[in-house]
């Protein structure tokens, strides 16, 4: 496995249902890197999110994702972080020395995405509401660690995509 210093490295954030797995895989593949969503890593560790977060709590499974933050960028390649992941403080620090892409999305946009199961924090009546809410409560934190904002409301996911390996082989 290469070092931290030669694995090109670039890290996605965003709120939830942004795109952040399905682009990290496409610009992982287009640049020939590993790609890691440290959501899976964590649920493959230590079992479904939901289930973390009903017995342990949200401040539990904020410790293991930034276990799981370091761990993946020791290893290097693209690596999607899950939407709460800068809501602390340690793993923004983590964050500071990588370029970080800031996927954002539209509430319109990402009203159909975000149907379904899996995601503790939008379990309630009203999952559009939940979401605008904690996005922007969030915002700030995006903001600080981004390097540069894509949106993805509109485009097709391929597109973005190809932006992104764009603007990253720019940075070497
Ligand atoms: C969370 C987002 C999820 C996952 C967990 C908590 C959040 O990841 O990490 O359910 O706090 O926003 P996605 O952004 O991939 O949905």
């Amino acid at each position: 496995m290469m070092s931290e210093a030669e694995q090109l490295t670039l890290v996605l954030v965003g709120p939830m249902a942004a795109g952040k797995t399905s682009i990290g895989r496409r610009v992982a593949r287009r640049l020939d890197v590993p790609f890691i969503d440290t959501d899976k890593r964590i649920a493959r560790e230590h079992g479904p999110i939901p289930a973390i977060f009903e017995e342990h709590g949200e401040p539990h499974f904020r410790q293991l994702e930034r276990a799981a933050v370091a761990a993946a960028l020791e290893e290097g390649g693209v690596i999607s972080l899950g939407g709460g992941a800068v809501t602390d403080a340690g793993t923004r620090e983590l964050l500071l020395p990588h370029p970080v892409a800031f996927l954002t999305v539209s509430p319109e946009a990402v009203a159909d995405r975000i149907r379904g199961g899996g995601r503790p924090l939008l379990a309630g009546d009203d999952p559009l509401e939940s979401w605008t809410r904690i996005f922007e409560e969030r915002r700030g934190w995006y903001d600080e660690v981004a390097t540069r904002m894509f949106d993805t409301s509109r485009r097709p996911m391929q597109r973005v995509a190809d932006e992104i390996v764009t603007w990253r082989r720019e940075l070497r």
